[in-house]
């Protein structure tokens, strides 16, 4: 069964449990600021999970794009990939613990027929703190779901020292059977939706050989061990609880949360032990192959994985509008394209490799994905444009970083810090390079380099440009100007159109700047005018732009704006222009407003429902 029946059964199944088939999301989160990306399927429906109406009904089902930036590092094992379709069924208060979980072993073994000898349990063991209690109901599901299709069921609590117990339901704490979109319930802020959930998990088999890499990996193997044997297909989560401020509430409405990933589905179906032989990488793993003059697979399989990866990744980003650059969503491209490149280096791929490969992924993808198709042209020019920049600063520091560990004839953390800094070159690939050059490598390189890491922790924002974009003095001063131009714009918006204004975007090259916010409406001609002048007035003004170290909780409370609010840290910098604007920003910025010159709108549009886009220049 090839990737397209899979995920086609998938969605035909659930329509016949009365489920409406909706369209996959935009990449691009919409009136959702908490992540760079949509990185589950439930995120465009959170209102809903939340209690309002969908017009579609209480069951929906889909296959949705998704992307999760977190798992960059992860990448080049056997399962984890950037990004990946997420299969999804919802209740949105209808059906719950007993349909989702029948109706999921139903779809996995009568229509994809997975040995459910295969399959593995977990569900949440409760916790007192919250005032949750262990899921006994799911666990009397599963078992008799197990027992009559003739396999015992023993439910086991996990303990890292007993591994497999001969269970089949394992109990597992928070930090593995919850969700939220900020993970354990510790972590979520008020007003956010979650709750425990039940995985199942795929038995490659005992003989897997990259066991070494699990945090466990000196224990016996169980479920949730992180060493490759166990995949996690498929995520039931119950959601019926809020974070208040007392604590957790019951929603109004039970939901039924599920994603499962079609990748390691497929893996299952098609009896890989990896993602990367499937179907819907096998093209580009053959041409990575042929690309690098016959070179294996199996003998460099981080290589191929990241290199697959990230050149899947960057045709979807990119068939998304978004440009390399060097902050938020640009800078994940850019870095998903310089990392792919980093490690073809190392397996001899020729020069512009990537356009070839994007081009088996455009096919595989382009019945499925119409976009991939229509951007095609731009997708490849993108890649290109990036990858002929890139080439001249990578060829310099791979030799200064091959020459630097010969001449040492060692590698330690220290050094392998002070070549990330000079030259970008990533923990693992100084590594790969020593592993190569057969030079000794330090017992503690990791801890070492973290802790040098540690000490360097301030690089701002600014450093990061000057090492990915090699951005000149100049070109600096350019984007610094075009920052402040930005605090200036957003509260123009404001003020003209209304406080609902709420930045959802920002991508600043040293040429324009790019501003996305949240507002139903096109602009008028007069209101652009407006916003315009307001910006160019204040720019006339001379105001003073003052940095000022707080509490993020303070800066709150001063009517600082913020923007992704899950990820700042506790200590914040707040940018003041006057008492113009204030907002909680990384910064670089100019001194006074005098020094922009004359700020003008060259673009207004829409790039989705209820989010417009400006791009502007000064001149
Ligand atoms: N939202 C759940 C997840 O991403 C299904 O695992």
């Amino acid at each position: 069964m090839n990737s397209k029946e899979i995920r086609k059964r998938y969605l035909e199944f659930f329509k016949s449990k009365k489920h409406v088939i909706i369209p996959s999301a935009s990449l691009i989160p919409k009136n959702d600021p908490t992540t760079l990306f949509v990185g589950s399927g439930m995120q465009p429906l959170v209102p809903y999970l939340l209690g309002k109406k969908h017009p579609q009904g209480t069951r929906l089902t889909n296959s949705q794009k998704s992307f999760r930036t977190e798992d960059i590092e992860e990448v080049g094992d056997n399962r984890h990939t950037t990004f990946f379709e997420m299969l999804g069924n919802w209740s949105l208060g209808d059906y719950f613990k007993k349909e989702q979980l029948s109706w999921y072993f139903e779809f996995l073994t009568n229509e994809l027929k997975i040995d459910a000898q295969r399959l593995y349990v977990t569900v949440f063991r409760g916790n007192k703190d919250i005032g949750i209690d262990k899921d006994k109901e799911s666990v009397e599901i599963w078992k008799k779901l197990f027992t009559d299709a003739g396999i015992e069921a023993k439910d086991v609590d996990f303990s890292g020292k007993k591994g497999m117990q001969n269970g089949r339901i394992f109990y597992y704490d928070e930090t593995k059977n919850w969700w939220s979109r900020s993970g354990i319930p510790q972590n979520m802020p008020v007003g956010e939706p979650g709750g425990p959930d039940s995985e199942v998990f795929y038995d490659l088999g005992k003989n897997l050989k990259r066991h070494e890499k699990s945090q466990w990996k000196d224990l016996p193997c169980h479920v949730n061990c992180d060493c490759g044997r166990f995949v996690e297909i498929g995520n039931s989560v119950f959601m019926e609880y809020v974070k208040t401020e007392k604590g957790f509430e019951k929603l109004k409405q039970k939901n039924v949360d599920f994603g499962g990933g079609l990748e390691r589905t497929v893996l299952a179906v098609q009896g890989k032990d990896n993602v990367f032989e499937t179907d819907l990488f096998i093209d580009v793993i053959n041409e990575i192959k042929k690309l690098s003059g016959g070179k294996e697979y199996r003998d460099n399989m981080k290589s191929f994985e990241i290199i697959a990866d990230h050149t899947r990744g960057t045709v979807f980003l990119a068939s998304e509008g978004i440009m390399p650059s060097n902050t938020e969503r640009g800078y994940i491209l850019r870095r998903l394209i310089r990392r792919a490149i980093r490690f073809g280096k190392l397996i001899n791929m020729p020069k512009n490799f990537l356009a070839p490969l994007a081009k088996k992924v455009i096919e595989t993808y382009k019945d499925v994905y119409a976009e991939v198709k229509s951007e095609e042209k731009n997708i490849l020019s993108i890649i290109q444009d990036e990858e002929e920049k890139f080439e001249k600063t990578l060829e310099k520091a791979f030799k200064e970083t091959t020459s630097e560990i010969t001449k040492r004839g060692e590698l330690t953390g220290d050094m392998a810090f002070n070549l990330y800094e000079s030259h970008g070159m990533p923990l693992e690939f100084s590594e790969e390079i020593a592993v190569k050059e057969k030079v000794k490598i330090s017992d503690t390189l990791k801890i070492d380099f973290k802790k040098a890491a540690e000490k360097h922790r301030d690089i701002s924002r600014a450093g990061a440009e000057k090492k990915f974009g090699g951005v000149g003095k100049e070109a600096g001063y350019e984007a610094t100007k075009l920052h402040t131009a930005t605090h200036l714009l957003h509260q123009a918006l404001r003020e003209v159109l209304g406080n609902h204004v709420k930045q959802m975007g920002s991508d600043i090259t040293h040429e324009r700047l790019r501003f996305d916010f949240s507002h139903s409406k096109k602009l008028t001609e007069n209101e652009i005018k407006e916003v315009e002048d307001l910006v160019n007035k204040k720019i006339k003004e001379d105001l003073k732009v003052e940095k000022k170290e707080m509490n993020y909780s303070d800066a709150i409370e001063s009517g600082a704006l913020a923007f992704f609010k899950e990820k700042y840290p506790d200590k914040v910098t707040v940018y003041s222009i006057t008492n113009f604007s204030k907002e909680i920003c990384a910064g670089p910025h100019v001194k006074k407003t005098s020094e922009l010159g004359s700020f003008k709108i060259i673009k207004e549009k829409s790039i989705g429902a209820g989010i417009r886009r400006i791009r502007a220049v000064i001149e």
